[in-house]
């Protein structure tokens, strides 16, 4: 049996789901602490999912001797300084989504990842459901043949009870609206399946709540593997929905569940173009060995990742493509043009992408 790795996780709100998927995963991992500049929420943690114990104290838990892995689901505008410490300390480190807050901070930290001892692993759990993994095992198998055009949704509703949580909602501490809050997942799902993305035009507005950032955006973008992608996303649905299209030569895939925040998982609808390219998915697909979905998905794939030597699940290199698409977006929405990327060191938003005034 492989060893089992001892994790703390940091910031004590998705981080329970993350601390549920660790305790679904017991052979894997031992939840060694967890931690919350609340006392009232690690206490509440520790009983709950069976901690070795509850800290306030960032510095003191990572000189917890014996620990392997931090995990760190708080807010966005922590994560590069909590990254860079846990870094230094020589441990492994998973970090919630958006990595950080533009491309000079990705960076900093890729730096910081490559000279340490630990693995960093950013968060994109979606990637991870059955229905898109029956799609790469496709791909992998080279059936899809020539990608046309992908159509991306993200339909979700947030109200006036999201915003009471002081840092959302605000460019200085969520780092931005639904494009780095909540549709991260869908467009990283986007370049999951057809790589980086080359030229975005986009369209932002703030109409659902009083908030600072936007909360509906319509983007065009052309991948650099020549097709073309549409990004819609509001967070004024009054029925949630999350719908991914693929539409290739060979076959036309989407996405069908029915659940918006699981929206990688079965079930997946797939159209070949003749019979007997629907024959060979089905083949193929019969094949198809599901492994664990969401959080614990990623979870199990981190361990076999770390305790294996083999290549992580979500890499750095995807936390880059994910932020260089946000700078790209906003940069657009700001100066009306369309923006090529990737994003260089020499580009205005490379450092900051919040735009200097709010065109929208
Ligand atoms: N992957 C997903 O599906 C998903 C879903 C929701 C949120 N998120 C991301 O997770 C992160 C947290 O979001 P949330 O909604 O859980 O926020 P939240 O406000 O509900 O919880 C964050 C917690 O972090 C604690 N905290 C803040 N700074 C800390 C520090 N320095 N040390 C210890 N604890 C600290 C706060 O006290 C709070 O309890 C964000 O980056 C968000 O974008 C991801």
């Amino acid at each position: 049996m492989s060893r089992r790795l001892a994790v703390a996780v940091v910031g004590l709100g998705i981080g329970r789901n993350h601390l549920q998927a660790y305790q679904a995963l017991p052979d894997q991992f031992e939840i060694k602490a967890v931690c919350d500049l609340d006392r009232a929420k690690g206490d509440a943690a520790k009983t709950d999912f069976g901690a070795g114990a509850a800290i306030t104290d960032y510095a003191a838990l990572l000189a917890m001797p014996g620990l392997d892995i931090v995990d760190i689901c708080t807010p966005p505008n922590t994560h590069r300084a909590l990254i860079e410490q846990a870094l230094a300390a020589g441990l492994h480190v998973i970090c919630e989504k958006p990595l950080t807050g533009s491309m000079a901070d990705l960076e900093a930290i890729a730096v910081a990842a490559k000279k340490a001892r630990g693995t960093l692993s950013p968060i994109f759990q979606y990637r991870f459901g059955s229905g898109l993994q029956k799609l790469k095992l496709l791909q992998e198998k080279g059936l899809c043949g020539k990608p046309y055009l992908s159509t991306i949704e993200t339909s979700w509703r947030r109200e006036a009870d999201y915003y009471e949580v002081p840092w959302r909602g605000k460019w200085a501490t969520e780092l931005g609206g639904c494009c780095v809050s909540q549709a991260i997942h869908a467009h990283d799902m986007l370049c999951y399946v057809n790589g980086p993305v080359k030229n975005v035009f986009a369209h932002l507005t703030t109409r659902v709540n009083p908030i600072e950032v936007e909360d509906c955006a319509a983007v065009s973008v052309q991948m650099a593997n020549g097709s073309l992608a549409t990004l819609a996303v509001t967070m004024g649905a009054t029925e949630e929905l999350s719908r991914l299209r693929f539409m290739f030569e060979h076959l036309t895939v989407e996405s069908r569940s029915t659940h918006p925040y699981r929206i990688g998982d079965d079930p997946w609808h797939f159209k070949g173009r003749t019979p007997a390219i629907e024959e060979k998915i089905a083949s193929l697909l019969a094949g198809f060995k599901p492994s664990a979905e969401s959080f614990a998905g990623q979870f199990a794939r981190i361990h076999a990742a770390i305790t294996g030597g083999t290549a992580l699940p979500v890499t750095i290199d995807d936390a880059r493509a994910s932020l260089a698409l946000i700078t790209a977006i906003y940069h657009s929405a700001e100066t009306g043009t369309a923006v090529a990327l990737p994003i260089a060191a020499s580009h205005p938003k490379y450092a900051n992408w919040m735009p200097a005034a709010r065109r929208w």
